[in-house]
Order: structure tokens, then sequence, then C-alpha cells
């Protein structure tokens, strides 16, 4: 698959007044995992922010942080019109379907949702005059990618329908860039650390509550595949940092979002997770067929955005999932539990008949 995005602007930006600083935000998913350490932030930072989310994942809260919260409208993102994007001045899109797995269940609904559901969701942005769009891409878009560091302008060799619908999404809202319509495209690493809309279902979190509730990691690979991997903090600044950078700085751009030191084999992690919670034993798999290794290279965001800088590494995450883990007590069960496994809980709502088959909420007809 080609390089889908421009690195560079398509149009150059007229040089005019000053735009204003984005102040009322949209964040589309804010009641995720990212989204609910985001938003509490986004709020301290004095931004007047509206979450719109459909609400999939409302049984995944794991613990309370006392933090203020803004309002959460029940919106589904494919029946989002340009009237009820008027006046904001950014949105931040981070309402997809989550991850891997979860997309290669229902390719044509991941297509739906991913890539239409958000390309139409910037097209009505730009129609109400929304001049920021920020998407939370990912850096899985470069695939099976060795064992050389790739950089934003690196071929993309996706492996998985979640992965392309990312490149397709960029491509087609890099093309509605102009003067009034700024997308920037963060290709996050693979998130980890503590949420209260908890997620078990990625690398590191994973790892912590296994080592915490059976002591034992079993690897299902032997554990070489590459990873970039980000602390849920350190995304929700790169965000802020974006929102703050002026508009030509950000205009059309693709930024890798982690840090050069966070590239790491899964067998790193497992062994990181056995000396942060003593006793755990590592059993390494066989050869797995997933092609899925990229090494990312972060340091284009370090030049374009000076201020942003990760403070979390992955042997902090696991210590502060321990810290988390100890504090609430987290049993088996709650580490088990559907909400926490996204791909999971939505098995639950589509067994349950609590969504159709394209993921509506169909509840209210019976109630
Ligand atoms: N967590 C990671 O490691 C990671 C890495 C790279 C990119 N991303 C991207 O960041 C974004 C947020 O990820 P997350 O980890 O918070 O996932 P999440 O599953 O916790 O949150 C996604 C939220 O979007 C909502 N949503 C899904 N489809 C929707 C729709 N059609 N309409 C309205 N809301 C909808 C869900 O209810 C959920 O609250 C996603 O786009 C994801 O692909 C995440």
């Amino acid at each position: 698959m080609e390089n889908l995005v421009i690195d560079k602007p398509t149009t150059p930006l007229q040089s005019k007044a000053a735009p204003k600083q984005p102040r009322r935000i949209l964040v589309t998913g804010g009641d995720g995992y990212i989204g609910n350490v985001m938003v509490p932030r986004l709020l301290a930072e004095g931004y007047d922010v509206t979450v719109m989310d459909a609400g999939f994942f409302r049984a995944a809260w794991l613990f309370q942080d006392g933090l203020d919260r803004a309002p959460v409208l029940t919106r589904d993102t494919r029946s989002l019109t340009a009237d009820e994007l008027q006046g904001f001045d950014a949105v931040i899109h981070l309402a997809e379907l989550s991850n891997d797995p979860l997309c290669e269940h229902d390719e044509s609904l991941t297509m739906n949702i991913n890539h239409h559901g958000s390309v139409a969701l910037a097209r009505a942005a730009k129609e109400a005059g929304v001049p920021r769009f920020l998407y939370a891409s990912s850096c899985s878009v470069y695939g099976a990618a060795g064992d050389e560091a790739v950089s934003e302008t690196s071929p993309q060799r996706p492996q998985t329908a979640y992965a392309r619908c990312k490149g397709l999404v960029e491509r087609d809202v890099g093309a509605m860039a102009d003067d009034h319509f700024t997308p920037t495209f963060l290709r996050l690493a693979t998130a980890f650390g503590a949420s209260p809309r908890m997620r078990f279902d990625i690398v590191i979190n994973n790892l912590a509550g296994l080592a915490w509730t059976t002591n034992k990691l079993s690897l299902s690979s032997d554990g070489t595949p590459w990873r970039p991997l980000v602390h849920v903090r350190d995304i929700t600044e790169a965000f802020v940092q974006v929102l703050k950078a002026p508009r030509e700085r950000v205009h059309n751009q693709a930024f890798n979002v982690g840090a050069d030191e966070q590239n790491y084999r899964i067998s790193e992690l497992a062994e990181t997770a056995a000396k942060v919670f003593p006793g755990c034993a590592v059993e390494l798999g066989g050869k797995s067929d997933d092609g899925r290794s990229y090494r990312v290279s972060f340091e284009k965001i370090r030049r374009h955005l000076p201020d942003f800088e990760c403070q979390w590494t992955a042997e902090r995450g696991f210590r502060q999932l321990r810290s988390l883990f100890e504090h609430i007590d987290l049993t088996a069960a709650m580490f088990n539990a559907p909400p926490y496994t996204r791909m999971r809980q939505l098995g639950v709502l589509l067994h349950t008949k609590q969504v159709d088959p394209q993921l509506r909420w169909r509840t209210h007809a019976i109630l």
C-alpha cells in the first residue's frame, strides 16, 4: 500500500490575521479509555469541552479519580450532522472501533464506522466551519516494517482492517485540507496506563493484569516483534500541544506520537512486568503468524512541537498499574470482565441484542 498521507501542506496557508486559539472542543469517543484521561486534562487547561460518544463501554469503569468531566451526549458519529457541530473550534476525533481483533471481527462494519464514519464526520465538521480536526490515527499503519525505524514518510504496510482504515481516513480527510480546515493526524503508538474507563486488551495493561492476577505471563509469540508504546497521559499532552500550536505548524500533518526510547520488543515488556510484579514467571511462545512489527521514529513531533516530551516509560507505567491494582484490590473476575476487553463487550451487546448488527442501540425499542 502506498504512503497515503501527505507530509507537507497540500495548499499553502495564506497568512492572515492571527487565527484565534481553539477554545470550544468537541471530543468524539471521549467517553472511552483515552478520552477519560484526556477530557479532565482539557478542562484543567481551560477548554470548554463537549463529549459525543455512543457509550459502548460505559460498563468499563474501574476506579474513581474524583476529577471533573465534561457533559457526555450519547451520539453515534455515523449520524452526526453539520448542525450539531456548529460553534466548535476543534474536533478531536477518537470515536472508532479501537483495535485490531475488534475490527477483524467484521470488516465491513469496521469500514463503515472507522473509514466512512470518520470521513463523513470530517466533512460535516468542515461544512460547519470547524477550523481544526485532530484525528487519533495509529502507528499500526506501518504494519510489517522490520527492524528499521519508520518515519511519517515511510511506506505503509497495514496488516489489518483497523490499520487500513486509519490510512484511508488520513488520505481522504487530508484531501479536504484548505485555508479554513486544518486536519492533523496523530499516529499514536500503542497506549498504556491507568484510565478510569480501563482497557485490558492492550499489551502493557494486559501483561500487568495477568502478572497481578496469575503471577504468570505466557506469551503467544516468541516476543521478538517490536511495538512503540506511549502512556495515555502523554497522548493527551500531544493533543494539547497540537491544539496550542500555530495552525501552519500542524496543518495537514501526520505525527508519530511517542518517543524513540519507547520502542520495545514484547519479550522486553514481559521481563519488565516480571521485575515490577515480583515472583511472576515468563514463558515465551513459538514464532507466530502475526506479521505486525514496527519500530517508529518520533523525531518529527519533537521538531514541530518542541514542548512535547513523553514522561512515561513502560516500567513507570507498570508501576502505576501495580499501585492501582493494590489500591482497588483488583481481582481476576474484575480483570476478566467483558467491558475491559472491547471485543468481548461488543459481543455481549450483540448477543443480548442491546445493539443491532450495525451496532446501533436497540434497547430503547424494548423498554
Ligand atoms: N488505545 C490505543 O492503544 C490506541 C492506539 C492508537 C490509536 N488509538 C485510537 O484512539 C481512539 C480512542 O481509543 P481508545 O483506546 O480510547 O478506545 P475506546 O474503545 O476505549 O474508546 C473509543 C470510544 O469511541 C466510542 N465509539 C466507537 N464507535 C463509535 C461511534 N460510531 N459513534 C460514537 N462513539 C463511538 C466508544 O463508545 C468508545 O467510548 C480510537 O480511534 C483508536 O483507534 C488508540
